[in-house]
């Protein structure tokens, strides 16, 4: 029988309060594993946590700020006294600073760096540290399209987003001696919330600044889908869940397109 069967298992998402990280959070704990939704903002978590624990699943909801390392070490630490282990960290928080290059500053730099890129490593290293002791394991990062491709309206997003590809990889490499995957996951275009805290949302920005109705945006945007539709965030965690499974076993250090065609690299 082949399956994706998570009964047992321990899953970690972050950013799990928003919409990918919830997404990928469901469907973990649809497949049966104990999922522990973490986000800075705890009634996010909260709340996509009571959904899941609504339909009969197993969801804890926890704070969590990806750039604290006090407090990622405190939360591996309390996951493995609760549980023995941690099975799988998925790192979706993200966030993005969506305007034109030129107008954008060194301190949105230095945020976008911080929770995107040292973000991931930080919550990695916490995580390998309990995995390989057991020589079991396995990390997705949620990367984007834009981890492959600049661009001059999320040039600081798409550096961290490559850099977050480069991490992908190079983790990858040293963990795979003890057992442990680590992948990536390159979403195209999902209507989220993210950005909405640094400006607007990525609609709205290029709303604003292509002066064009943010739904015709949307328009756009879908159109240039191959596929001619969103992704969602459950997509996202589809993929996410098969790289955690034994069906993945033999696949590390990669980063999977999940974007409806619109790219092929
Ligand atoms: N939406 C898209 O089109 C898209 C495309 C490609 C990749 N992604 C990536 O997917 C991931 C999730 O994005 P989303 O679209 O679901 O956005 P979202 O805003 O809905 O979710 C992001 C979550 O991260 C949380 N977060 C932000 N900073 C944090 C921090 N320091 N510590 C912990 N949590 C923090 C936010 O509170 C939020 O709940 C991000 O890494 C993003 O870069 C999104």
């Amino acid at each position: 029988m082949i399956g994706m069967d998570m009964t047992g298992k321990v899953t970690l998402v972050t950013g799990a309060g928003g919409g990918i990280g919830g997404g990928i959070a469901d469907v973990f704990a649809a497949a049966g594993a104990l999922v522990y939704v973490a986000d800075m903002e705890l009634d996010d978590a909260r709340a996509r946590a009571a959904q899941i624990t609504a339909r009969g699943l197993t969801a804890r909801a926890v704070r969590l700020d990806v750039t604290q390392k006090d407090e990622i070490n405190a939360l591996m630490d309390q996951i493995v006294k609760e549980n023995g282990k941690i099975d799988h960290l998925i790192n979706c928080a993200g966030i993005v600073y969506s305007k034109p290059y030129l107008e954008s500053s060194d301190d949105e730099f230095r945020k976008t760096l911080e929770v995107n890129l040292i973000g991931v490593d930080n919550c990695c290293r916490a995580a390998l540290g309990h995995m390989i002791s057991r020589k079991e394991g396995k990390i997705v990062n949620i990367l984007s399209a834009s981890s492959r491709m600049g661009s001059d309206f999320y040039t600081h997003y798409s550096a961290s987003k490559f850099g977050a590809l480069g991490l992908t990889q190079g983790i990858g490499l040293a963990a795979a001696r003890y057992n442990i995957n680590v992948n990536g996951i390159c979403p195209g275009i999902i209507d989220t919330r993210i950005g909405e805290k640094q400006g607007g949302t990525l609609s709205q920005q290029m709303a604003k600044y292509s002066g064009k109705p943010e739904e015709q945006m949307k328009e756009n945007i879908r159109r240039a889908i191959p596929l001619r539709r969103f992704q969602s965030g459950e997509d996202i965690g589809y993929m996410a869940l098969f790289l955690c499974s034994e069906l993945a076993k033999n696949i590390t250090c990669q980063a999977i397109n999940v974007c409806g065609g619109m790219r092929m690299n």
